[in-house]
């Protein structure tokens, strides 16, 4: 995306996001790391959750800032978020992990695409979730899919004998 090209969201919004984001951050448990990440999403009925990473001693079941947020509004009822603002206070314009950006995708408004706000220490610098993840995969791909289209398949050839 150009730089003329920016998502359009309001200003004042963006800033409280941004500000949520970054309040976020200041409660990651991120004794591994040392990599404290913040998150809020803005849903469609205009309120705002917030989450930070929670690590854990077996690596693994670290759970990222952005789905802490994520499951928080999906928790509190809502299935559509504008936009996201993310927050690393070590290292600017950090952006969601792969994981994460599908994670997001699941709840993309009907009508518009989501916006991730990304912390650049000044107001924010947005950018549309489908530059991110292009050609995602989402529940509308579950919609159109046949229920059974075996017949279409290309055939496998058995070399087995
Ligand atoms: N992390 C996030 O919370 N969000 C991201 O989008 C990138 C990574 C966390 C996971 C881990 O706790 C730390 O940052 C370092 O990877």
């Amino acid at each position: 995306m150009r730089p003329q090209d920016s998502p359009s969201i309001d200003s004042n919004v963006k800033r409280d996001l941004l500000a949520r984001a970054r309040a976020a951050a200041t409660k990651a448990y991120v004794p591994y790391s040392e990599f404290p990440v913040g998150a809020a999403v803005l849903t469609a009925d205009g309120s705002i959750h917030t989450g930070c990473n929670v690590e854990n001693a077996s690596y693994g079941l670290t759970i990222c800032a952005e789905r802490v947020a994520a499951t928080a509004a999906v928790s509190s009822g809502h299935r559509e978020f504008i936009a996201v603002a993310v927050s690393a206070p070590k290292v600017l314009r950090t952006t969601p992990c792969g994981a994460c950006r599908q994670f997001l995708n699941e709840f993309r408004p009907g009508s518009s695409d989501m916006v991730i706000i990304l912390d650049d220490r000044d107001s924010g610098d947005p950018v549309c979730l489908d530059d991110l993840l292009p050609q995602a995969f989402g529940p509308r791909n579950l919609d159109s899919a046949p229920t059974s289209d075996a017949t279409s398949m290309p055939q496998r050839e058995n070399h087995d004998g």
